[in-house]
């Protein structure tokens, strides 16, 4: 049996960076208030009508591709984790198989829908395809376009100061070197709170789990609703109901909670400890989340990557984002004990112990 590594790696931020003081000129916010609540100093975003998690996607492709030292050609099956996607369906993979012209090859396309965590979740994914000798070159991709469908008056401030677009992506790849590549990975998920982050509409629940879990919003549903409109409401279209909303705290403190717990599981199935990993690349989510967790497993600040100072929360790309830019820089070098781990919307979270 094979074991799978990453071959090669890239990745894409759009050119336009937006500061927290061009935020402040649209919203009632500051640079003040979200430097010290989540460490973010400037994000990008895509250039509308022209660039899309798909196309963002495709350029972070082409550059793994080529530093995995194949052709678009040789990519045997396609991975795409997004919660920002081109279209509501067909999903982003065939999107970006068609933007990197590999459409004759008519290989298989699955898009994953795990927010923060869909990378990790990709990963492990293609790691069990290809430790199966099913596929030699997965191609994987986190993308996301948020500036499209967030919320720029104050009432989304919350939501909206955090995130960031951009793209990421990884080729995996077999290989039988005992001492290299992905030693574990670990997935997990818990729908009790899915509403506590989480962009509800345009949807086909009808209203139904805000009614089960006793949940307060009214989407316009009547008996006059008919099947076709119930997807998108005209009372969801003028109150803005289409926006992501979260409850931070809430969010926070299971994140802090489970960022740890998902990592301890990691490595003790790998026969790891702590003090073994050299570096760790978390989900950005929120500098001061990342903070906790180095303290709670006692790193030292250069063994964990940080970047969300530059582009926010960039969802499903953060982790290879940061993990891109971590080995570009030197910091991840061969034979490291590298740690991934995500957090995110469903509530879904995982991690990943790679020996690069
Ligand atoms: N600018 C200025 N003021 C703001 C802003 C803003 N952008 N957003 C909220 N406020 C105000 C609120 O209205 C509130 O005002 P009030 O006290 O008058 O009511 C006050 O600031 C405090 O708001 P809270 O939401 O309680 O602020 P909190 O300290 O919890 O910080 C934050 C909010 C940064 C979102 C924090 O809860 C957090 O980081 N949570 C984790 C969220 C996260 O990381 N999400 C991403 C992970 S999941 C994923 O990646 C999909």
């Amino acid at each position: 049996m094979f074991r799978s590594k990453i071959g090669g790696i890239g990745h894409y931020v759009p050119e336009w960076a937006v500061t927290n003081d061009d935020l402040s000129k649209v919203m009632d916010t500051s640079d003040e208030w979200i430097q010290e609540r989540t460490g973010i100093q400037e994000r990008r975003y895509a250039k509308k009508h022209t660039e899309t998690s798909a196309t963002m996607g495709a350029k972070a492709a082409e550059i793994a591709i080529e530093r995995a030292g194949i052709t678009k050609e040789d990519v045997d099956f396609i991975i795409f984790a997004t919660l920002s996607p081109d279209y509501y369906f067909p999903g982003c993979g065939v999107l970006v198989q068609r933007e990197l012209g590999i459409t004759k090859t008519e290989i298989g396309a699955l898009d994953i829908r795990n927010q923060c965590s869909g990378f990790i979740y990709g990963l492990s994914i293609a790691d069990q395809f290809v430790k199966t000798g099913m596929y030699k070159n997965i191609l994987l991709i986190g993308a996301e376009m948020h500036s499209m469908g967030l919320d720029f008056s104050t009432t989304g401030r919350n939501v909206t100061v955090i995130f960031g677009d951009g793209a990421g992506a990884v080729v995996i790849q077999p290989t039988e070197d005992e001492n290299q590549g992905i030693l574990t990975t670990k997935l997990h998920s818990d729908g009790t709170y899915a509403e506590k982050l989480a962009m509800i509409n345009p949807g086909a629940h009808g209203g139904y789990h805000f009614d089960k879990m006793g949940l307060d919003m009214d989407f316009g549903y009547d008996e006059s609703i008919k099947y076709g409109e119930i997807f998108l409401t005209q009372k969801m279209l003028d109150e803005g109901q289409y926006y992501p909303n979260m409850e931070g705290k809430f969010v926070f403190k299971l994140a802090v909670q489970k960022f740890p717990e998902v990592i301890g599981e990691a490595l003790e199935t790998a026969g790891l400890k702590t003090s073994d990993i050299d570096m760790m690349v978390p989900h950005q989510a929120n500098l001061r989340i990342s903070q906790f967790v180095q303290k709670r497993l006692g790193l030292r600040d250069d063994q964990v990557w940080n970047n969300i100072q530059k582009y926010g929360n960039t969802t499903a790309a953060s982790v290879p984002i940061a993990l891109c830019e971590a080995w570009e820089s030197g910091a991840v070098k061969d034979g490291d004990l590298v740690c991934l781990a995500a957090f995110g919307s469903g509530f879904t979270w995982g991690s990943a112990l790679i020996r690069w």
